[in-house]
């Protein structure tokens, strides 16, 4: 009984989901419009706001409209047919039986040919517009990698690295700024997916995928890995910040800042140098180099932490490093098992590094 609730629970809630999904499309409502404004918070392929995520609107328009149209007039035959047809009282003739019509024969074989011609032109010249081969002079390189579960994002040409969070500049009219993704695994296949930016791209191990994206809106905007890539493949979550282009030289220029060294929290940086943290993360200035995990070097400018599990506030940072397992059942961070104080400190020096 139980059970039963719960399934129907879910089921309205992913039908809920789908409908909002639709009607913010058709409406185009939803966007914001600073890199602080709410996010959208149904990442809808209806509203996109990035050049390639266009063409697939486009596309899919058309699919549908077809689609739809096929679905209209054989619905509307089939019932015409019933009703004209149906049987009558006291007539128990045999309806007339048609063999070996040409004209019926060609026109179901042309018709469907010359429809899926259309469909196929049609995906092939966006298919086409889409595949990034070579990145141009002008356009930002970022370098992103799927790991269980989180997306280290780097910056190869501006020194940057962060995760989770990706900033790009908008375009604006005669001043391009396309982002050109390097997509790469340190482990199993997971796929990068910001629907209001672009379609999925699999990010395969030992493979180098290349996509683009080319944002007009500003705002924060929601992704997912969109592969299976175990336990917590659900809460490997992505979000995109598009800036204006002069508030994104501003956070590039505040990313390469070194991390602050504040007198009151040194012991919480000592206790950071002196634990197993230093295997996974990366702190530049400190003598923490991991890459297993994410760079922290600037980790109170991200709004999330475990890849979008939880709000980035000090409570829950706090708790995480006490049991990551809290927010994200099977991460593979440890529990770090440290003493309340020592955890104190160490979570009021990482709330220093903005
Ligand atoms: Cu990574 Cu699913």
């Amino acid at each position: 009984m139980q059970r039963t609730s719960e399934a129907r629970a879910h089921l309205t809630g992913a039908l809920w989901i789908m409908l909002s999904a639709v009607a913010a499309g058709a409406s185009g409502i939803g966007h914001a419009n600073a890199a602080d404004a709410p996010v959208d918070a149904i990442p809808s392929t209806f509203a996109p706001v990035s050049a390639p995520a266009e063409s697939i609107r486009s596309l899919s328009f058309l699919v549908i409209g077809i689609s739809g149209g096929i679905f209209v007039v054989v619905t509307a035959v089939l019932f015409y047919c019933v009703w004209r047809f149906r049987a009558r009282p006291g007539d128990d003739r045999e309806p007339p039986q048609v063999y070996g019509s040409n004209q019926i024969e060609w026109s179901w074989t042309i018709v469907p040919i010359l429809i899926v011609l259309v469909l196929f032109l049609a995906t092939a010249r966006t298919i086409n517009e889409l595949q990034a081969s070579e990145v141009p002079p002008e356009a930002l390189r970022v370098t992103i990698v799927g790991h269980q579960w989180w997306w280290e994002i780097r910056y190869p040409d501006l020194g940057v690295v962060t995760a989770n969070e990706l900033h790009l500049p908008a375009s604006r009219d005669g001043a391009r700024r396309p982002t050109y993704l390097h997509l790469e695994s340190a482990d199993v296949i997971h796929s990068f997916w910001i629907p209001q930016l672009s379609g999925k791209t699999d990010v395969v191990p030992n493979r180098r995928n290349l996509m683009w994206v080319e944002p007009h809106t500003t705002g924060t905007f929601l992704g997912q890995c969109a592969e299976y890539c175990g336990t917590q493949h659900a809460k490997m979550l992505l979000r995109a910040i598009v800036h204006e282009p002069g508030e994104f030289d501003a956070w590039v220029a505040a990313q390469k800042q070194p991390a602050t060294v504040v007198g009151a929290v040194a012991d919480g940086r000592a206790i950071f140098q002196s634990t197993a943290c230093i295997n996974c993360h990366t702190v530049e200035g400190t003598n923490a180099n991991g890459r297993f995990g994410p760079d922290l070097t600037h980790l109170m400018s991200r709004t999330t932490i475990g890849s979008g599990a939880a709000p980035n506030t000090p409570e829950n940072l706090r708790a995480w490093i006490a049991s990551p397992d809290h927010f994200k059942p099977g991460a593979l961070m440890p529990a770090m098992q440290l003493a309340d104080t020592d955890l104190d400190k160490l979570t009021a020096w990482l709330l220093t590094l903005k």
